[in-house]
């Protein structure tokens, strides 16, 4: 009877504060309900953004990517990749056989990643485009790559860009953490060449430009023919999937599917998710380097999580609901919370433990509760963004239903990003919500293990065979 007492008395204990948090994230909390309004608000704008009227003010930007399909195996050659705008900047050398699969080795890659220097972020395009081009000639040296042919190159570039082309895109926008000057409106495979040049002692020739999603969505197509969509839950958040080329008005053509990277971060920025925005990501975004852009994507993903919950935890602090009310110099500080801290506070034997150490070590002294409420408000705030992101999802598999007429179907979507990799909780949460809230759609999701570099080679692989089949 006493130790019942005693966990009874306990769980009331825990109950209080609890009950208190949840009043104060209430907000943040997301049904069904609301998740399917956010996927039909979402399917709207990918059709003002596919159609020709409408595109040009359209905040899903809904990008032609000139892919025409994904890899049937047939793609082969060796290939020197960059990577830019994922949480590193890698330079690759990327080699595919011929044949289906990736995990029966047909893709083989060694890589290094490059550190970028804070001030490269934020300073002149051009500087930023020497230090790629530099790094790609020290990658070349080390691992001593003939240079006595013409290398072809694939740009996996992680920002909207407007291609025309495969080989060429204006840049719309920066996102995440860049901020660099003059190349907004520019060609950035152009940008690359002309740092190339200035570099010298390296030949190579840039044949493709591909989205992390897009690359995504070819690696995991080559295990998987249902593969056609490509999914990114990391530093930022975007996806892409194959429509319909009849569809896409700014692109001539009614046979057949071109991928369409959606640039699905932006999804907000006319207020149209003003519904569910709260406090808490108004002010995450004031304090962003680019206010009132890519608003879903600072409710999603990583570069905003860990700072969604320190901004929740600073005023409940401060209303005195958590740590006595007390307020640390680090619990007031800017990206003392980061994502990887979240994951952590969230694990599922140690996550009570984390958050303890976690939290003393922005200066705080929390109590039992504390912590359970703290985990508690991660919890929340990161259910909330894979919730976001099943009714992002959603809205593109029905798209996809709608296309073909189909009332049940299958499809695998390739799936790459920090987040979803190393969060504890989130991939289940996500398969979960997408499976209720579609439940005609048998949806497979396979992680794209280091996608977003290799699938950028099996496009220019392609493109490099329609090269060399127009040269003949
Ligand atoms: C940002 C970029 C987008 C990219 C995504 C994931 O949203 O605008 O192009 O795919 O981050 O890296």
């Amino acid at each position: 009877l006493a130790v019942h007492l005693v966990s009874f008395l306990f769980s009331k204990v825990q109950e209080e504060p609890n009950k208190e948090v949840d009043r104060f994230l209430q907000a943040m909390r997301l049904g069904d309900e609301q998740l399917k309004d956010i996927s039909s608000l979402f399917l709207a704008e990918m059709k003002k953004g596919l159609s020709a009227e409408s595109n040009a003010a359209a905040v899903v930007k809904m990008l032609p990517t000139h892919v025409r399909s994904t890899p049937d195996g047939s793609e082969k050659g060796q290939f020197l990749a960059l990577d830019l705008g994922g949480s590193r900047f890698k330079v690759l050398c990327v080699k595919v056989r011929e044949g289906k699969g990736v995990r029966r080795g047909r893709v083989e890659m060694h890589e290094k990643i490059f550190p970028i220097p804070q001030e490269l972020l934020e300073g002149k395009g051009a500087e930023l485009f020497d230090h790629v081009s530099e790094s790609l000639k020290d990658f070349v040296h080390e691992n001593n790559i003939n240079m006595e042919k013409k290398h072809p190159l694939a740009f996996t570039f992680s920002f909207p860009c407007e291609q025309s082309s495969l080989g060429q895109g204006l840049l719309l926008d920066w996102s995440k953490n860049f901020h660099v000057r003059g190349v907004r409106g520019k060609d950035v495979v152009q940008a690359l060449r002309e740092a190339i040049d200035r570099t010298g002692g390296i030949d190579v020739d840039v044949l493709a430009l591909v989205n992390d999603t897009v690359a995504t969505m070819m690696t995991c197509g080559l295990d998987d023919q249902h593969c056609e969509v490509g999914l990114i839950v990391g530093t930022g958040t975007n996806a892409c999937y194959m429509e319909e080329l009849r569809h896409i008005d700014l692109v001539e053509g009614d046979e057949g599917r071109m991928c369409v990277n959606t640039e699905w971060g932006a999804f907000g920025e006319d207020g149209t998710l003003k519904d569910y925005i709260t406090e808490f990501d108004r002010e995450v975004d004031a304090a962003s380097n680019n206010p009132g852009k890519q608003i879903f994507e600072k409710m999603v993903s990583g570069m905003y999580l860990g700072e969604l919950v320190r901004l929740v935890l600073l005023k409940m602090a401060k209303l005195g609901l958590l740590f006595d009310g007390c307020v640390s110099s680090a619990l007031r500080t800017r990206g003392k919370i980061s994502t990887a801290d979240v994951a952590a506070m969230e694990e599922y034997r140690n996550g009570l433990k984390n958050t303890r150490v976690i939290l003393k070590a922005l200066g705080l002294t929390p109590s039992p509760e504390d912590c359970v409420a703290v985990q508690h408000i991660s919890t929340t705030v990161s259910l909330r963004s894979s919730n976001l992101v099943a009714a992002g999802l959603v809205a593109v598999l029905t798209r996809i239903k709608e296309n073909r007429r189909l009332r049940t179907f299958r499809v695998t979507v390739g799936v790459d990003g920090s987040v979803y990799r190393t969060h504890p909780q989130y991939p289940k949460r996500l398969h979960g919500a997408v499976r209720r809230l579609l439940p005609e759609c048998q949806v497979r999701f396979v992680v794209s293990e280091r996608g977003s570099s290799r699938g950028a080679a099996l496009v220019t692989a392609v493109a490099q065979r329609r090269v060399s089949l127009r040269q003949k």
